[in-house]
């Protein structure tokens, strides 16, 4: 917090045996409002002063005086501040007013780069819930890179290269039809794919048919490229209208086919550094040294793999873009295939790894159990989003019938839900996959915030307020505003250090309760001196929550 180094200087002068940062890191917030707003612990003191806590507390507190605080108090082993809400409250508003919606940025990351492979969908199937935690966490952490001063470049990875797709050539040339292909492209494909996976169970020399197709796939042939080709666009028209939903864009698509023509060189190269051994007939890697099995380079038919391809993506990225950090926003069941990746790109002598994470994030179950693509067990994403808007679009009708842009505003509000309940908890944990949470629009959910926003700018509109000059505030709940406002800066940047967006949608919670307590509380526009300086603290607060929620990748709509 920007007040905490300024008590800290204070407490110095008295306690000039610890440094100003020494001071800084100890001081915490008090775990009860009325114990004030920043609380120094003094037990580490008293092994060196050997003194009671509670003693040198109570010596600490009756000696400080500033303008920053109003008052300290010895409480046990704490002394307690409690800032000057005159100066605080005055100086915080004035901010936001000021910078508007870049508060809360960072210049940490100005003139560096950072790449994020995030969502990256198998084609031919259907876009599955795993891939939409990837598409909205790697989304809302693109924003938080950029509001922290990188220059992002957010790569959709697409799955369209691997032996599955030699199985799905196989699957149609046995049971496929064109014009039902054309119908319902990936719900068709992925009824081949399904029916490939049964027949093989008593048919296991399809396998073998499978595996040949990908062959010829991988040698350029004729017939299986055609094909790959058509059911690659199929399958990209059907997400793009996926992410239009969404409002998820992407500065890449280069998926693993893009590198094909790139294996050569990749093998070329660990043969060189002497990394490639012969394993079976198949090309590795070991890893051994490292307590990791082999990771595979080429099987003995040649065909490559998705290590591979990762090698040369990362490889090729690095060239491209010379990125100072690279996330892969991909689901803890891919752990061991990053650490194998980042591990042979060590081996090869590249420093440039050290910028390189896997932002793993939990599964989504259903009834505990976890949602596998193979057994056709999937909830289709796109009908998740259209009645997430359908139900928005009913809220609506029934409460602001009247509303311009109701498919818009529908569209946003169904979407927030969706975004903002993966969002809302720590990514690394498992989601029980339930609709009815999913499109809850009351609690801690996005249309809460949401609907906050609007009825904070409504209020706005009423007062026809334009932003002037701030003045201070100093009643118990525009302090709780205050302070939250003022913890803003801080939560952007640990969210960014913990590539953990669900840091901003806790807070924008909180600010949302916050402020609609004070709106419960406050006569806001009771026209009395304060009044301008309530209409700035709101006007604040929407600043706040807007780019909040922009961090999420939520809309806002100012009115719903
Ligand atoms: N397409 C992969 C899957 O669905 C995810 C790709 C993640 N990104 C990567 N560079 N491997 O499992």
């Amino acid at each position: 917090m920007r007040y905490k180094s300024e008590v800290a200087k204070q407490l110095h002068s008295v306690l000039p045996e610890l440094s100003i940062e020494t001071i800084e890191s100890l001081l915490e917030k008090p775990k009860h409002e009325q114990h004030g707003d920043l609380a120094f612990p003094c037990f580490e003191l008293a092994k060196t002063m050997r003194k009671a806590p509670a003693q040198i507390a109570a010596a600490l507190a009756e000696n400080l005086d500033a303008d920053i605080f109003t008052k300290t108090e010895a409480v046990g082993p704490y002394v307690n501040f409690f800032l000057n809400r005159n100066i605080v409250s005055k100086d915080i508003i004035a901010i936001v007013l000021e910078e508007k919606e870049a508060y809360g940025s960072h210049t940490n990351g100005i003139g560096k780069t950072m790449v994020i492979d995030y969502s990256s969908p198998n084609i031919a199937k259907p876009f599955s819930m795993g891939h939409l935690r990837s598409t909205v966490i790697g989304n809302s952490l693109k924003q938080i890179g950029e509001k922290c001063g990188y220059q992002v470049v957010g790569i959709n990875y697409i799955g369209d290269w691997g032996t599955q797709f030699g199985k799905l050539i196989t699957a149609y040339h046995k049971w496929g039809e064109e014009d039902k292909v054309k119908q319902h492209p990936i719900k068709e494909l992925f009824r081949l794919y399904v029916r490939f996976h049964e027949e093989v169970k008593e048919h296991p020399e399809l396998e073998n048919e499978g595996r040949a197709w990908f062959k010829k796939l991988e040698d350029g042939d004729k017939e299986a490229l055609k094909l790959w080709t058509w059911f690659r666009s199929e399958s990209l028209q059907e997400f793009s209208r996926i992410y239009d939903l969404l409002g998820v864009k992407f500065d890449s698509f280069n998926g693993e086919a893009f590198y094909n023509d790139k294996m050569d060189k990749m093998a070329e190269f660990l043969e060189q550094k002497g990394l490639l051994t012969e394993s079976e007939g198949a090309q590795v890697v070991m890893l051994e040294d490292e307590q990791m099995p082999p990771c595979l380079i080429r099987k003995s038919d040649g065909a490559t793999l998705y290590a591979t391809r990762d090698l040369a993506a990362a490889m090729y990225r690095q060239g491209m873009y010379k990125f100072d950090r690279a996330l892969y926003v991909v689901g803890g069941e891919q752990s061991l295939h990053f650490q194998q990746i980042f591990s042979v790109l060590r081996k090869m002598g590249y420093k440039w790894v050290d910028g390189m994470t896997h932002v793993p994030f939990g599964l989504i179950l259903k009834d505990g159990k976890k949602m596998s693509t193979r057994k056709g067990r999937v909830i289709l994403l796109e009908e998740v989003i259209a009645e997430a808007i359908a139900l928005a679009k009913k809220n609506i009708e029934e409460k602001n019938p009247a509303l311009a842009n109701k498919d818009e505003v529908a569209r946003q509000v169904g979407v927030g839900a969706i975004l903002f309940h993966d969002l809302k908890n720590e990514r690394i944990h498992n989601i029980e996959f339930s609709l009815e949470q999913m499109l809850k629009f009351e609690g801690e959910t996005g249309p809460y915030v949401q609907y906050t926003y609007a009825r904070a700018c409504s209020l706005l509109r009423k007062a026809a307020y334009e932003p002037q000059e701030a003045s201070a505030l100093t009643d118990d709940n525009s302090w709780s505003i205050i302070k939250l406002l003022e913890a803003f800066p801080n939560v952007v940047a640990t969210a960014f250090a913990r590539y953990e967006p669900s840091h901003i949608a806790k807070y924008v919670l909180d600010l949302a309760q916050a402020f609609n307590k004070y709106y419960g509380h406050v006569r806001i526009l009771e026209e009395d001196a304060e009044k301008s300086a309530r209409l700035a603290l709101v006007y604040a607060v929407t600043v706040v929550l807007q780019e909040g929620l922009r961090l999420l990748g939520v809309d806002s709509p100012s009115e719903m």
